[in-house]
């Protein structure tokens, strides 16, 4: 596999790659978001000679992650990624929504070049973290003139933005592309494919019309979801509506109702989502399910996720509603 030898920018913004905790033996009771990106790297000895360039973004535990993160990255990687010395941007992140970032960057950057997030599960101060090793294959992955786009490069493994998703709560290899599968992994510093590399051709010019909408945008559109499970008794949503009746700012835009199965949504909350559609609430289906997707059905009023998980739907959704 031919690797270009350019420069690399590492964006940190924090998670258990950069956690820190009192005892070697403590994998989970560490606080994310410690230390910086550049001392992760004093410890990979292999990134020494590379062309790296590093940015410390920010520094937090990705369960906070929101949408003013998301527009200082999508603006930090734009910027390295129209440079022509940069061959690629690694991401260094929380796994807890490492899958909703990867997602967001993908739709709103859609880079031809390598945009590659990377992570941990056990903290920097672990007796084996696994981030150096993460880390190191990150790099090498977005050296790769082959890979293109957001992917997430976790436990050797290479995962496409559309279809990763954490899948584990405490394993070092967390994460899963479900039916899809990753597309490659790392080896020994080399991209090995599993599938013949796609790479994605330069966006016309109007797809860079939602990168500057995101920009300019003081928040995205609002978006909640909902879970159909038995006894759902629709309370959830008729409380968004009666919000939004007080002050229309709290009424959501839209609303993803992760369903059961292949899109099933109990009676009772499928009315009050009939209702909200009637109020003027965009409603998308994704399945509660771990793997497969929403068949589509254009009888269904409720329109389906086109194959996004409920996180990932909404995010979807959020940037249709932004665009329009
Ligand atoms: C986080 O998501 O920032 C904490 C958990 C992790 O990175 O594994």
């Amino acid at each position: 596999m031919t690797k270009e030898v350019q420069r690399r920018v590492i964006l940190g913004t924090g998670g258990t790659i950069a956690g820190r905790s009192n005892r070697q033996s403590d994998n989970v009771g560490y606080v994310a978001g410690e230390v910086r990106v550049e001392d992760l790297m004093a410890g990979i000895p292999a990134l020494s000679n590379m062309s790296l360039e590093v940015e410390q973004l920010d520094q937090i535990d990705s369960k906070d992650m929101g949408f003013g993160v998301w527009q200082r990255l999508a603006e930090r990687i734009a910027h390295h990624l129209a440079r022509e010395d940069v061959a690629g941007v690694v991401v260094t992140h929380g796994t807890d929504t490492l899958e909703e970032t990867a997602y967001f960057l993908e739709k709103v950057l859609r880079p031809v070049k390598p945009v590659v997030l990377t992570c941990a599960m056990r903290p920097s101060t672990a007796l084996v973290p696994d981030g150096p090793q993460n880390l190191l294959d990150a790099v090498n992955a977005a050296g790769c003139v082959d890979l293109s786009g957001v992917v997430v490069v976790c436990a050797g493994l290479v995962h496409r933005a559309e279809h990763v998703a954490k899948v584990h709560s405490y394993r070092v290899d967390a994460f899963d592309s479900g039916d899809a599968g990753p597309v490659a992994c790392v080896e020994e510093g080399e991209v090995r494919w599993f599938h013949p590399p796609q790479r994605a051709l330069a966006h016309p010019s109007s797809d860079t019309a939602l990168l500057k909408q995101v920009l300019k945008a003081g928040a995205l559109p609002r978006v909640d979801i909902v879970t159909s499970h038995a006894d759902a008794d629709g309370g959830m949503v008729r409380a968004l509506l009666a919000a939004g009746m007080v002050n229309a700012a709290h009424l959501p835009r839209g609303l993803v109702v992760a369903a059961t199965g292949n899109g099933t949504v109990h009676r009772a909350l499928e009315a009050a989502l009939h209702e909200a559609q009637r109020c003027g609430v965009r409603v998308v289906r994704a399945t509660r399910c771990a793997r497969g997707r929403v068949i589509p059905d254009a009888a269904n009023p409720l329109r389906d996720s086109a194959g996004l998980s409920p996180v990932k739907a909404r995010l979807a959704l959020a940037l249709e509603l932004l665009s329009e």
